[in-house]
C-alpha cells in the first residue's frame, strides 16, 4: 500500500506521537507499506512537496512535540476559489494523490482541516483523518489530541500567577486559548483553582464579574485570579449580529478581550489589575502521558480503519472507546461546552464564578 500523510492547521503537542501510531502499526501489519510525508500540510499535497518516509523517520518522536512533516493554514474558505494564476487547489490534489498511486490520505487536523479532508472525500478520495486540536473543540469525539497538554500548560500558567497574585493582592487575568470555545479556559481554570472563569459559552455580565471581586475582598482574600477564553464575551456583545461584533472588534484599542476586561473591571472596583497572556506556549513542549496514550491508540485505531479499507471516517473517543464518525457528520460542527452539563455546575457549586 501507498499512503500519504499531512498534518495541517495549528499544530500541537502530540502530532508526532500519532503519527507514529499509524505509522508504527501500518509496518507491523503490512509486509509491502510506503508511508509519503506532505510537507506544510494540505500544500504539500497541492504542490507535490513530499517525502518518502523510512520506519527510522517515526522512531523517537513520541515525545517530541511539532510536526516532522510541517503544518501550515489553508483556510477551507479558499478552497474551491481558483487562484488568480488559475490555479486549481482540489483539482492539483487531486492530481498528486494520483500520480503518487495512493491508497489513502491520513490527515491530521482539527475543524478546517476536517472540513477539507470531507471535501477529498466527496471528490472521490479515500481518507482516514485524526482529530487534533488543543481546543478539544471536534464534533464526534469525547477528546482530541493536544487538548491535555495544552491544559498542563495553561494550568501551570495560573499556578504560577497564584504565588504572585497572593503576594502583591492584586487581580490577575489569564488569557487562555481555545478559539471559538472554552474547553481549554474550563478544564485549565478548575485545575488551577481560579475564582472567575469566562469562556464563550457563557456570556458575561462585567457587573456580576465585580461582584465576585468585591465578595472575595470582603471575604479577606488579597487577590482574585480570571481565566478568561480568547473568545470570551461580554452580554451585550452577544446581542450584537455577528457583523455588529466584528466591526467592535476591529474598531477595539484593546489588544484582546482580557484587557478590555481588565480595564472594565479596574473602573468598577478599583482594584489593580494585570493581564498575563501564555499564548503559543499552550501549543508547545512535549505531550503529556495522557496525550501519548490517546496518541497512540488514535494512531492504532485509525491504521486499522486503513487496514479494513473503512475509509471516509475520522477516528474519536467515545467513553474510553474507539469509534469511527463520518466525515460528513463531522464536517462544519463545533463542539462546544454547555452551559447546562454537570461540569458547569460542579464549579459553580464550589463557588466559581462565570459571571453570569
Ligand atoms: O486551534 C488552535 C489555536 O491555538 C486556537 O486556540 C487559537 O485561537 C489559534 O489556534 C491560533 O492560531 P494561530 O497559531 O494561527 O495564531
Amino acid at each position: 500500500m501507498r499512503i500519504g500523510m499531512l498534518t495541517s492547521g495549528g499544530d500541537c503537542q502530540s502530532l508526532n506521537a500519532t503519527m507514529r501510531g499509524v505509522a508504527k502499526t501500518l509496518y507491523n501489519e503490512l509486509k509491502d507499506v510506503e508511508i509519503i510525508g506532505f510537507l506544510e500540510g494540505y500544500k504539500g499535497l497541492m504542490y507535490e512537496d513530499y517525502k518518502v518516509m523510512k520506519p527510522r523517520d517515526f522512531s523517537g518522536i513520541l515525545t517530541e512535540g511539532g510536526t516532522i512533516i510541517g503544518t501550515s493554514r489553508q483556510p477551507f474558505k479558499q478552497m474551491r476559489v481558483i487562484g488568480e494564476d488559475g490555479f486549481d487547489k482540489v483539482a492539483a490534489m487531486k492530481k498528486t494523490y494520483k500520480k503518487l498511486n495512493l491508497d489513502c490520505l491520513v490527515i491530521l487536523g482539527g475543524n478546517g482541516t476536517q472540513k477539507t479532508a470531507n471535501l477529498l472525500r466527496e471528490e472521490g478520495l479515500n481518507v482516514v483523518s485524526l482529530p487534533k486540536t488543543i481546543d478539544n473543540d471536534l464534533w464526534g469525539t469525547d477528546m482530541t489530541f493536544g487538548f491535555q497538554s495544552a491544559v498542563n500548560i495553561a494550568t501551570e500558567a495560573i499556578d504560577c500567577i497564584h504565588t504572585t497574585a497572593a503576594s502583591h493582592g492584586r487581580v490577575f487575568i489569564v488569557e487562555v486559548m481555545g478559539h471559538k470555545v472554552g474547553w481549554l479556559t474550563l478544564h485549565a481554570g478548575m485545575a488551577g483553582g481560579a475564582d472567575i472563569i469566562l469562556i464563550p459559552e457563557i456570556p458575561y455580565d462585567i457587573d456580576k464579574v465585580a461582584q465576585a471581586i468585591e465578595k472575595r475582598t470582603k471575604e479577606g482574600k488579597r487577590f482574585s485570579i480570571l481565566a478568561v477564553a480568547e473568545g470570551a464575551i461580554s452580554k451585550e456583545d452577544a446581542a450584537l449580529s455577528k457583523k455588529e461584533y466584528k466591526a467592535k472588534l476591529a474598531a477595539s484599542v484593546y489588544p484582546s478581550v482580557s484587557y478590555e476586561i481588565g480595564k472594565r473591571i479596574e473602573e468598577k472596583t478599583g482594584q489593580e489589575i494585570r493581564v498575563t497572556i501564555p499564548g503559543h506556549t499552550q501549543r508547545g513542549g512535549s505531550p503529556c502521558p495522557y496525550d501519548r496514550v490517546l496518541s497512540s491508540r488514535f494512531g492504532a485505531a485509525a491504521a486499522k480503519m486503513i487496514l479494513d479499507k473503512d475509509f471516509g471516517n475520522m477516528i474519536g473517543i467515545k467513553n474510553g472507546e474507539m469509534v469511527r464518525i463520518p466525515l460528513a457528520d463531522v464536517a462544519g460542527k463545533l463542539k462546544m461546552v454547555n452551559p447546562d452539563s454537570s461540569i458547569i455546575h460542579e464549579a459553580k457549586a464550589l463557588g466559581i464564578s462565570f459571571g453570569d
